[in-house]
This record gives structure tokens, C-alpha cells and sequence, in this order.
């Protein structure tokens, strides 16, 4: 695991936005992992910006996203496809009929799900996987017990998970209790994984998943088991790794030599 300390959340914005860009720029029919949340509003917004200024082209690029909530119609104000086009697609120019999410709304979810897989494994598996983290541990939907060997699949979400949501939606009881998630699996199986965090509420799950034991009760840290895994952090998200110097003198102001 490849761990990036930034001086501050911008500069890990844009150290994230860097390397997807060099993904893209490197392979144009990348096949990208996208995440949603609050985190990555702003590396949408430097990736949109690059496109506009420096013709950064995803015309060939094929998406897929983590998770949708289930319930939730695509053009629901709060659902994670609507996100993707308010924050993203809509200000670039990636082909619609490239670009795919869970369907939350899906009469029968499971298959859904099972379909999910089959089109990931179809367009050739996931270059290059994006992640948040929550606050507990989890990546995509995949809440702490979650199986690190899980496929897309429902998840049931959490009290912190739907609390930290809750603010999108008008009230606690408003919030989906249930999503559509690729799994812990299908993450791992992405040839490459960029993890962004940012802020100090994250701190206690970043150090769960760079320095403590791979378990299920901290998803992230199933990373540890993938051969290609990229940590950016600000300083903030980085404070409780107890071995933050060493990340420091390895990768000194978060520099780092893949798709450089
Ligand atoms: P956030 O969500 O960026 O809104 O904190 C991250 C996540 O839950 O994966």
C-alpha cells in the first residue's frame, strides 16, 4: 500500500484528480471505479476543469460506480446517479451509454446485482478503482462485517452510515436504510485502487485500514491485500498512522512514480 501524505485536503484533491487524469490520459478507454460523496465533489470538479482548460477526454472511458441506494429512482435529487451528473458527467464528455450504476430501483435487486457483476467482468474489469472511506471503515456500501469476500450484492447500511447521510435527506427516518454495493471482491479485483481521505473525522478509519489488521469489521483495510493500492491523505486524515514519518521519508510530499 502505497501511502500519500498531503500538507492539506487541496492538495490532496488535486494529487487524486492528477492521478486519474494519468490514468485517462495513459489507456483512454480506462475503465474507471467511480465514488460518490462529499469527498469527491472537489476532484470532480478539478477533473470537469481540466477537461474545459486542457482537453482532458474521457470520450472513451467507460464508468462504474460503487453503489445506489435502493428505493431511489435515477432521477431522484439524492440518488447517486443524480450526483454523477450534477458533479461530473454532465461537465465532461463521457458517453452516457458508457457510464453505469447499481439500479436502485430495480424490481428485483439481487439479480440487479448479479447483472452489475457480469457487465463489470464484460467490459474488462476496473482499471483503476476510486474510494472513499467512512467514518467506520467502509468502502463502497460495505459496512464493518461485511465479507471481504462479498460480490455486488444489498447491504443493509448502518445507524452511522445513514446518520453521516442523513443531511442530504430531510429526516433520519427519510434516509435509505439499504443499498446496492460492488463488493469488497470486486474492489479487490480492480487492477489498480486509489483511496482518497480528507479531514480528521476519517482519521481513526484511515489508521484502521493502512496499520491494522485486515478484518471485516474495517473493510478498508482489505486493501492491504491488494498489490496496487494508493492512499491520499491530507494531514488531518493521516494524524493517527503511527508510522507517518516512514510514509513521509518514502513518498516525501506525496510524490509517487505510477502514471508518472
Ligand atoms: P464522504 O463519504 O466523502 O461523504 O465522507 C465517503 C464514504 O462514505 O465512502
Amino acid at each position: 500500500m502505497k501511502v500519500l501524505i498531503l500538507p492539506d485536503a487541496e492538495a490532496a484533491v488535486q494529487r487524486a484528480a492528477d492521478f486519474i487524469g494519468r490514468c485517462v490520459r495513459s489507456r483512454a478507454d480506462a475503465v474507471l471505479g467511480l465514488a460518490t460523496g462529499a469527498t469527491m465533489l472537489p476532484v470532480y470538479d478539478v477533473l470537469a476543469r481540466r477537461h474545459r482548460d486542457e482537453g482532458l477526454s474521457f470520450a472513451a472511458t467507460t464508468s462504474f460506480n460503487l453503489d445506489e441506494y435502493i428505493g431511489l429512482a435515477p432521477d431522484h435529487p439524492c440518488s447517486y446517479h443524480r450526483y454523477m451528473q450534477d458533479a461530473f458527467f454532465q461537465h465532461v464528455d463521457i458517453n452516457p451509454a458508457r457510464t453505469h450504476l447499481p439500479k436502485g430501483d430495480a424490481a428485483d435487486p439481487q439479480a440487479a446485482s448479479q447483472n452489475y457483476e457480469a457487465l463489470i467482468a464484460a467490459a474488462g474489469g476496473i482499471d483503476l478503482q476510486i474510494l472513499g472511506i467512512g467514518e467506520n471503515g467502509h468502502i463502497g456500501f460495505n459496512e464493518p462485517t461485511a465479507s471481504l469476500g462479498s460480490r455486488t450484492r444489498v447491504k443493509t447500511l448502518t445507524e452511522s452510515t445513514r446518520r453521516a447521510n442523513q443531511r442530504y435527506f430531510a429526516s433520519f427516518d427519510d434516509t435509505p436504510r439499504f443499498a446496492i454495493t460492488t463488493g469488497v471482491a470486486t474492489i479487490l479485483e480492480s487492477r489498480h485502487c486509489l483511496l482518497l481521505a480528507t479531514g480528521g473525522s476519517k482519521a481513526d478509519a484511515v489508521a484502521g485500514m493502512v496499520e491494522g489488521p485486515v478484518t471485516a469489521m474495517c473493510p478498508a483495510s482489505a486493501l492491504q491485500l491488494h498489490a496496487h493500492a494508493t492512499v491520499i491523505l491530507d494531514r488531518d486524515s493521516a494524524a493517527r498512522l503511527t508510522l507517518l514519518e516512514y510514509y513521509e521519508t518514502v513518498h516525501p510530499g506525496g510524490r509517487d512514480s505510477t502514471f508518472e
